[in-house]
């Protein structure tokens, strides 16, 4: 039993000195993945000038629904939020405040595909 507790401490110690020296490196950003990029760019989005952060919090309903309950719901229902954002997709979430949200497709209409794709991103590493 003891041989164990002991092992898995040595374990737990590689684990954690491997997790240093990763991110003690010179080019952090060039050690990001594609998908950690995305993401970035998405809640970069949905801060600045997306302006959705004021309608949307992350597990929270104020005005809109929370990120978290559109992440599942879209999951779910295999909804396909780029579609949505170009005013292209029926709502699914909250239909009955669908007049407040088409506010925003002033926005999202104009924004690269790209960037509609990093605010799904986004919206779906809330869906846990
Ligand atoms: C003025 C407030 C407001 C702002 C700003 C806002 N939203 Fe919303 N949003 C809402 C409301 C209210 C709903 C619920 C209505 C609905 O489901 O369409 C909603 C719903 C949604 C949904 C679910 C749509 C569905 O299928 O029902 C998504 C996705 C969404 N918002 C994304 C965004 C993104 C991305 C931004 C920023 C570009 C944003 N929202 C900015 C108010 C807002």
């Amino acid at each position: 039993m003891k041989k164990t507790i002991f092992l898995f401490a040595i374990l737990l110690f590689i684990s954690c000195k491997k997790e240093e020296t990763k991110n003690e490196s010179l080019y952090p950003e060039a050690e990001k993945s594609a998908e950690e990029k995305q993401l970035e760019l998405g809640q970069a989005i949905f801060e600045g000038k997306g302006n959705c952060f004021s309608c949307h919090k992350p597990d929270q309903k104020i005005i809109g629904p929370s990120i978290q309950e559109i992440a599942v719901m879209y999951k779910e229902k295999n909804g396909d939020m780029v579609a949505f954002l170009k005013g292209k997709a029926e709502p699914i979430v909250d239909p009955s405040q669908y007049e407040v949200m088409k506010t925003n497709f002033a926005i999202t209409k104009n924004l690269p595909e790209e960037e509609l794709k990093a605010l799904e991103a986004y919206f779906y590493s809330f869906a846990k």
